[in-house]
């Protein structure tokens, strides 16, 4: 049995102010369940990431409601922010996440094995990514030192997926953040998003991504809607067991509110 480093990929938690209902569900209550889970299922982590909309309104309240769900983890969180964040009230609750020379909450962390650059695609008052040239030549530095192959966290998709009404919020302007990891793509082992609340897989420019579903609500598989507007679905809610070993990255799926019970497959 090979040895994998184990890591927890969580997504879009969308915490409120008070604890209390958004699109119909407690995005406090089920980022407390995940939490749960992880602890029964997965202690053994190594970290747990989780990329951006930690909160739904940026409000300072709900960064509380976040610090004290994820202080129930025995293992280091390492969020970065989506567009729903506040880079304020973030960096007062979370003075121990680094951020950048140019106060962006971008960050890198040596895994055994890889290398994790945290991204900021937050601009105030969008909902779209933005990557300016000031993130994007913290990053081809980031990349430039990198000594292990890499793994890139960023809450916008720097391309479009097909959902008409998410590709016209993901990361526009791409010309820094492209010019940031050119030449740089066979370095980049893997690079996980936010953003989209659906699972999905592929790569781009040879550069293997993935995403998941949020931990409160998700967005429905409709892929052409001139109207450009966002259908929201109440989906199982879910998270990624990463597995790293030398050569390898894999992401296993958790709805962790499944109860269908296992058995023994035989016969
Ligand atoms: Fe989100």
């Amino acid at each position: 049995m090979p040895r994998f480093d184990k890591y927890i990929h969580l997504t879009d938690t969308h915490l409120v102010k008070e604890a209390g209902a958004l699109y119909g569900l407690d995005p406090k209550l089920r980022l407390q369940q995940a939490v749960e889970h992880i602890n029964c299922h997965h202690a053994d982590a190594r970290a747990v990431v989780i990329t951006g909309d930690l909160t739904h309104y940026g409000h300072d309240n709900a960064y509380e409601h976040l610090r004290e769900c994820l202080a129930a983890l025995s293992m280091p969180v390492y969020p970065i922010l989506g567009n729903h964040d506040s880079r304020v009230n973030f960096v007062r609750h979370f003075p121990h996440i680094p951020c950048d020379a140019n106060g962006f909450v971008q960050y890198v962390v040596q895994l055994e094995r890889y290398t994790a650059i945290f991204l900021d695609t937050n601009e105030p008052g969008v909902h779209w990514g933005v990557f300016c040239e000031q993130r994007a030549q913290w990053l081809r530095a980031a990349l430039q030192a990198a000594e292990k192959p890499v793994l890139l966290f960023m809450h916008h998709p720097f391309f479009p997926i097909g959902i008409t009404s998410m590709d016209d919020i993901s990361l526009r302007n791409t010309g820094p953040f492209e010019a940031a990891i050119a030449s740089f793509e066979p370095r980049i082992a893997h690079c996980f998003f936010g953003h989209i609340h659906r699972p999905i897989f592929g790569s781009v420019r040879g550069i293997p991504y993935s995403t998941l579903r949020s931990t409160n609500h998700d967005v429905a598989l409709v892929l052409q809607d001139p109207s450009l507007n966002i259908v929201g679905k109440n989906e199982n809610p879910q998270y990624g067991v990463l597995l790293l070993r030398e050569g390898q990255v894999l992401l296993h799926l958790e709805d962790y509110l499944d109860s269908s019970e296992g058995y023994l497959l035989g016969g």
